[in-house]
């Protein structure tokens, strides 16, 4: 696959508010006349969406760590053949909520599946696709779950399997992103989640505009 777009990606812990400024940028760059896919994983296409609902259904607590792999990666070889591969293929910036960096920090370090696993079904779901440039909005653990319980709340439903994991969990993910930023300063750059939301999108602003 030769892409042609430019592939920006968002990561961070729940509640980090990286959908929020995602999709401020996706805005700012549409007012700029630029052609944006938004997507986001576990989703996107339909098919993609309904692995969303097995993967995130609190009723299915049972379902193994290589079962959630799989269908992590299920999602998004739907995701890359269906919408985000097309549309880097016309050119367009496809900006991404979570990619393979999120199975590399859940399921790799969180699960301790192991960082090759990763790699041999990014091989076959991802084939080298890449994203150019990876947001990382920083907050920790104990922030991201206090606001992901809280939106829980507010709005009940019933994606929250992931949420509901002991807070070890999600300390390796935090340590796990940290370590990513640092092994690949070049791609993943480190915004502070913690800072008010119109601070965050002109710290993303400041980033993104030396790439489009
Ligand atoms: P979100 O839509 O709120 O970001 O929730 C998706 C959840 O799925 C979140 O807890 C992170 C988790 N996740 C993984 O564990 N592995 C993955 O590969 C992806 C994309 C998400």
């Amino acid at each position: 696959m030769k892409p042609r777009g430019i592939f920006i990606t968002f990561e961070g812990m729940d509640g980090s508010g990286k959908t929020t400024q995602m999709h401020r940028l996706a805005e700012r760059l549409r007012s700029m006349g630029r052609t944006i896919l938004e997507t986001a994983e576990p989703g996107g296409p339909p098919i993609a969406q309904k692995i969303r609902r097995i993967l995130l259904d609190s009723a299915n607590q049972e379902l193994s760590p290589a079962t959630e792999i799989l269908l992590y990666f299920a999602s998004r070889a739907q995701n890359v053949d269906q919408w985000i591969g097309p549309a880097l293929a016309r050119g367009e910036i496809v900006l991404s909520d979570r990619f393979t960096d999120s199975s590399l920090v859940y399921q790799g370090v969180g699960r301790g599946l192991g960082i090759d696993a990763v790699g041999e079904l990014e091989r076959i779901a991802c084939r080298g696709l890449k994203p150019d440039l990876t947001i990382l909005v920083d907050v920790d653990a104990e922030a991201s779950l206090a606001r992901a319980w809280a939106r829980n709340e507010a709005q009940p439903h019933c994606e929250t399997r992931m949420d509901d994991q002991a807070i070890e969990f999600h300390r390796k993910v935090y340590q796990a992103y940290h370590a990513l930023a640092a092994a690949e300063p070049e791609r993943v750059k480190l915004v502070n989640g913690r800072a008010a939301m119109d601070a965050i999108e002109r710290e993303v602003w400041s980033i993104v505009s030396a790439h489009v």
